[in-house]
């Protein structure tokens, strides 16, 4: 089969590699019908991840059909189209036990693309099948339901839940990429007073408008004035940092109003000063997390239902085949203006009575 192999810092290639097969009793091995790229796959790229090891295929969010499962798996059988999750979880070990996904420690967690060969391929072998695949309703598109595998459940749990969005809040979500576009979203089902997004880039403010966020200010224009003259000097009562730099985690701390949160999303390359001098007398909360994805069965639901939206997030289409210049497109998205790219043929055909 054909997949995007990393070949170490900087070089990768779309190339034969052999097929995947079963190697455990619970893994399945499932047919690529819908990929995307993701921000943390370019950083592997940059050889900012070093425990990605070269020759590992990429990617970890994808929608195909189980072609093959192993003698264990009990919830998918080949044939069902599923959502293949960005965490593969043990489903054994205490972390899993408690619904902490993302930290298991039975040789789950973000596995795909990362420790194993990931779905950036024409198929992938997903481990612990019964906790890592969803089986999707027929009418929901493949494409959108990849948006299900990561930047969805990540805005929801680790910016939504994890900063207790609550209906009244002023909500500030600092950086308007998939992730803070899916947080401004997932916010809005809250009903929040407002949501106010914050980016460097005005193509990504206005999708944050289209998106239903009810105010945008650019990060390089004083921010912290917008949000102040919109809570009569008070602060918002949720600030979600979507970035992963310092600078915006320090805008999160200083936009926050006394009582309320800070949600980090962005994962950090630096370490980020946090103004205890300012902050010590605020009863702020600051939360970290990597997603779970425990969320999921509930956020399908919600996108089944028609409560999230998910075209207005995908920029970009691709067959499987381009996925060189899907990596091109997505890696300059400034001038793209690319959010997600998504690749693959939908080859799923709907079953809708006549
Ligand atoms: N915690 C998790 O489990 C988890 C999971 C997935 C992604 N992430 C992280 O979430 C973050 C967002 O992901 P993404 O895919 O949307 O990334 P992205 O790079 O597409 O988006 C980041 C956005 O921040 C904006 N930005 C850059 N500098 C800024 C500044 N100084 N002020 C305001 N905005 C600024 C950019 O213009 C861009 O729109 C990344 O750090 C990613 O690694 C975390
Ligand atoms: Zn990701
Ligand atoms: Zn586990």
């Amino acid at each position: 089969m054909k997949a995007l192999v990393f070949h170490g810092p900087g070089r990768t290639a779309w190339e034969d590699v052999p097929d995947p097969a079963l190697e455990d009793a619970s893994d399945a091995v499932v047919r690529v019908d819908a990929v995307t790229l993701c921000g943390t796959d370019l950083h592997i790229v940059k050889g900012d991840v070093p425990e990605v090891a070269p020759g590992t295929v990429l990617g970890h969010e994808a929608v195909g059909e189980v072609v093959e499962a192993g003698s264990e798996v009990r919830g998918v059988r080949p044939g069902d189209r599923v959502l293949v999750s960005c965490i593969s979880p043990c489903g054994r070990c205490p972390s899993c036990r408690g619904a902490r996904y993302g930290q298991c420690r039975g040789g789950g967690g973000w596995v795909l693309g990362h420790l194993v060969d990931g779905t950036q391929a024409e198929f992938v072998r997903v481990p612990f099948a019964d906790m890592s695949l969803h089986p999707l309703p027929s009418a929901l598109d493949s494409q959108d339901a990849v948006l299900l595998a990561d930047i969805y459940p990540t805005a929801y749990e680790v910016g939504v839940l994890n900063g207790r969005v609550s209906p009244g809040d002023t909500v500030v979500v600092v950086g308007a990429g998939p992730v803070g576009l899916a947080a401004v979203t997932a916010a809005g089902l809250y009903s929040p007073a407002r949501v106010i997004a914050v980016d460097l880039d005005d193509a990504r403010l206005a999708a944050a408008r289209a998106l239903g966020a009810d105010a945008v200010a650019r990060a390089d224009e004083q921010p912290e004035r917008l949000v102040d003259d919109l809570t009569a000097g008070t602060g918002a009562d949720v600030a979600i940092e979507a970035v992963g730099i310092p600078a915006t985690f320090e805008l999160c701390t200083r936009t926050v109003r006394p009582g309320g949160h800070v949600a980090n999303v962005g994962v950090h390359g630096k370490p980020a000063a946090l103004h205890l001098e300012d902050l010590w007398i605020k009863d702020i909360t600051i939360t970290t997390g990597l997603v779970d994805t425990s969320s999921t069965p509930r956020l399908l639901a919600m996108m089944s239902a028609g409560r999230l939206p998910a075209g207005d997030l995908i920029t970009h289409r691709f067959p499987l085949a381009a996925m060189e210049e899907a990596y091109e497109v997505f890696s300059r998205a400034a001038e793209t203006g690319a959010l997600k790219v998504v690749l693959g043929q939908d080859r799923h055909d709907a079953v809708l009575p006549a």
